[in-house]
């Protein structure tokens, strides 16, 4: 029988080692490599040679088989992320820092599947149910016909699962859930990945939906959801700065939707309320036309966001300039501020350069170059542009402005929230929307021409 060996692996990105070391090689995390129990061989001779083992022709699938009938919850901001709605027998994730309300949002949405005739069951690992309860009351969702369960021993969640048959169940969190099978303690790698597993597969088999929260972890004492990521259908995770009062639900990963689709939603005194309209309220604190302040006409997922950028840029006191960025990629900004160097001779040698995404939100998507450098021009030129102006576009190493997607889309949502003019990159489809006047650039010098003169 081959000896069993010890396994290593990192609680943050779930990479595995044979040895242990201080950092991941895979993530670049410190201090998250953790030893696992090994995994028991199997019965003898069991590699090769099983009687059971099905094999189907691609060709043979059906392809007219009708999608799973999905189930929408009412709250438009979480039906959108989960791409159209609950799908039955999906396992879903989601994620998050502690204490961001993702028990919030999901006792919500368990009232409101309940109440579309989901059976629902909410199963606490952290709260006792009287506790569950009073936010319950809190929330006003003590009518809701959701079943309530606190428990973390895995063997007891199945039997109840098993004995209650609901269509749904969340697991809050996986990282309190522990099998007796596995010898490590809970909240370690093997435990998440075992318990996960196990109800992953579970719910599957009994065609239930199956959500599992997980809390996101720096200190690598305890997995994080990134260990849970490849097991589950749908990733989803819930962002949001602390000080601020709304939430981000993003999906990073869907097996039935597109990824990248974003729920906006407002954390109140009475839970979480859905935000239709993310682009009044992340425009909402904008005062008058400031040096630095550029609003960018964004896509999020698959709809238009209009997001306000601040760059500000002051002379550094030290020999080394600072770069702080809040909201998006600073590997990014670097490169904006390299192509402003060398190709429109703007030099940002000696300021320390400061750029935030308003109201916490994080941008990925390169059609916000040319807003940040139009923020950092403004900030820098002590030049404000007109606040009824949006711009978008990505920029190339060249100063080229390349053009970007739904490039109506972004227009028409600009033109519903009050604005009239739009800087865009020339080149891509033609898009005319009445209201708006688009001013489109071929390159970033001519860009710097004609909105600062300069
Ligand atoms: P919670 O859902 O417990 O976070 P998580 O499960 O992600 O750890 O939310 C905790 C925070 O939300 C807490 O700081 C209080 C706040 N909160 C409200 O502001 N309003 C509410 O109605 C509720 C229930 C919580
Ligand atoms: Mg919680």
């Amino acid at each position: 029988m081959a000896k069993s060996k010890t396994q290593f692996s990192c609680s943050s990105c779930n990479a595995q080692f044979s040895k242990w070391s201080g950092r991941c090689e895979n993530c670049g995390e410190w201090n998250t490599i953790v030893e696992e129990a090994p995994f028991g061989a199997g019965p003898a001779g069991s590699s090769l040679g099983a009687v059971k083992g099905r094999r189907i022709e691609l060709s043979d699938l059906r392809t007219e088989e009708a999608p799973p009938p999905r189930t929408l919850s009412g709250v438009k901001e979480l039906d959108r992320v989960l791409g159209g709605g609950l799908v039955p027998a999906s396992a879903i994730l989601v994620g998050g820092d502690p204490g961001i309300g993702k028990s919030t949002l999901l006792l919500q949405a368990a009232a409101r599947f309940a109440r579309q005739g989901v059976k629902t069951i909410y199963v606490s690992g952290e709260e006792a149910s009287a506790q569950v309860r009073m936010r319950a009351q809190r929330l006003g969702l003590t009518e809701s016909p959701v079943l309530l369960a606190a428990d973390t021993n895995l063997r007891d969640i199945l039997t109840t699962l098993e004995a209650e048959k609901p269509k749904l169940a969340i697991i809050d969190s996986i990282q309190t859930m522990w099998s007796d099978s596995v010898a490590s303690a809970p909240g370690s790698v093997s435990q998440v990945r075992a318990a996960a597993h196990e109800l992953t597969t579970f719910a599957k088999r009994k065609g239930m939906a199956i959500v599992l929260v997980g809390h996101v972890t720096k200190d690598g004492q305890i997995a994080g959801p990134r260990v849970v990521e490849h097991m589950v259908d749908t990733v989803l995770y819930f962002e949001g700065e602390r000080g601020h009062q709304f939430r981000i639900l993003r999906a990073v990963k869907n097996r039935f939707g597109p990824a990248d689709e974003i729920g906006v939603f407002e954390m109140t005194g009475r839970g979480l309320a859905e935000v239709a309209n993310p682009s009044a309220l992340f425009l909402a604190d904008r005062g008058a036309p400031t040096p630095g302040s550029v609003v960018f006409a964004g896509i999020e997922g698959t709809r238009p966001v209009l997001i306000e950028l601040q760059a500000l840029v002051a002379p550094s006191p030290h020999s080394q300039s600072r770069r702080t960025v809040v909201g998006w990629d600073s590997g990014r900004l670097a490169m904006i501020l390299a192509v402003l160097e060398s190709r429109c001779g703007i030099p940002f040698a000696g300021l320390d350069v400061y750029l935030n995404v308003a109201g916490g939100m994080k941008i990925s998507e390169p059609a916000a170059d040319l807003a940040v450098a139009c923020a950092l021009i403004s900030a820098r030129e002590d030049s404000a542009l007109p606040a009824e102006t949006v711009v978008f576009g990505e920029i190339s190493l060249s100063g080229a402005l390349r053009s970007v997607s739904q490039t109506e889309n972004r227009l028409k949502e600009a033109q519903k929230l009050g604005f009239t003019s739009a800087i865009a990159p020339k080149g891509g489809k033609s898009a005319k929307v009445e209201g708006i006047n688009l001013n489109r650039i071929g390159d970033l010098a001519s860009f710097v021409g004609e909105v600062f003169g300069a």
